[in-house]
């Protein structure tokens, strides 16, 4: 029997081939740069697969250009880029890779909340300027973390896992969310619960750890920033359009909040200008980019698909109704 076409829009990592040779016909894109969205559009035509990253959007358009799909599998735990309800009523799978970041990704947020409280930003661009003339008793001093307060929006496993960091550094940590975590989660992260208001009048430092979906877009608008400390810290590795970015830089230029560490942009790959400030730290969305996490997250997304042309429930559906039997 021929094997079920597939098309990958990245070339994986050599695991996930292997994955996906096994039970499908693989044609990978294979240049360094994305493809651009006639391109895949094309190369959809025919495919009965597809193993996409977050830069597409598989919407009506997309599922119209390829009617012979059945399975889109997100190499992302987000899944933002997908229309769910269209792929659905199409009859296609979605999945995504939940899990595997987690750990990766609270890192990262760590990583931002550190070099924007120690502005480990304007202190590199000065150690590598040529111009650093001698050590200063008042030179680039930034802000303590230890002993600090952490506000933590959006409290499931990313979320969780940034909390658990914090024990080290002796923070106050209290979190914000639609449920609140079963006692046994609070106890075990020290983490204490807030509404959202208190939790940003309180805060030190917020980290955003929500999904994008209608009720957070621009979750963090002008009147959150309001009701931050002039003193704290935005930090958000989660999807850019929950920040109300103009905003985050009227707040920024007023001095109603001391800083902002980002990996995430309202409209990547572009970055609000007013965003390019020296109390901002600036990533291009790396958070899950460690090459153990991005490699699982791959493997991940080709389990899913081998799973479903096996005529298995992949493990992360995220329609299963559209499974049969
Ligand atoms: C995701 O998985 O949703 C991230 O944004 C990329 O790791």
């Amino acid at each position: 029997m021929a094997k079920p076409k597939v098309f990958a829009t990245h070339s994986l990592f050599e695991s996930a081939r292997q994955i996906l040779q096994e039970t499908c016909e693989v044609e990978y894109w294979a240049k360094p740069e994305r493809p651009s969205r006639e391109e895949v559009l094309q190369r959809v035509e025919d495919q009965e697969g597809l193993v996409c990253l977050l830069t597409e959007k598989i919407n009506d358009e997309l599922l119209h250009a390829a009617p012979k799909l059945r399975i889109a599998a997100n190499v992302a735990v987000g899944f933002d880029n997908i229309d769910v309800a269209a792929c659905t009523k199409r009859g296609v799978a979605a999945t995504n890779t939940p899990g595997v970041l987690d750990e990766t990704t609270a890192d990262f947020a760590w990583t931002l909340l550190m070099a924007v409280a120690r502005r480990l930003g304007e202190a590199e661009a000065l150690a590598r300027s040529g111009n650093w003339k001698n050590w200063n008793l008042d030179q680039l001093v930034g802000t303590d973390v230890w002993g600090k307060t952490l506000g933590i929006v959006g409290f499931g496993r990313i979320g969780r896992a940034v909390a658990r960091r914090a024990s080290g550094f002796q923070m106050k940590v209290m979190y914000t969310d639609a449920v609140r975590a079963p006692a046994e989660v609070e106890r075990d992260l020290r983490a204490e619960f807030r509404e959202m208001n208190a939790l940003l009048a309180e805060s030190d430092f917020v980290s955003l750890h929500v999904p994008l979906l209608p009720e957070t877009r621009g979750l963090m608008d002008a009147e959150k920033f309001h009701r931050m400390k002039p003193t704290a810290f935005l930090i958000n590795t989660s999807r850019g359009p929950v920040v109300d970015e103009a905003a985050l830089v009227a707040a920024l230029e007023r001095g109603k909040i001391a800083g902002a560490g980002l990996d995430v942009y309202e409209k990547e790959p572009l970055i609000h200008p007013g965003l390019k400030r020296p109390n901002v730290v600036l990533a291009p969305h790396i958070a899950s980019a460690s090459l153990e996490t991005r490699t699982k997250m791959a493997c991940m997304a080709a389990e899913n698909v081998v799973a479903f042309f096996k005529g298995q429930r992949p493990a992360n559906i995220l329609n299963p109704e559209v499974l049969k039997g």
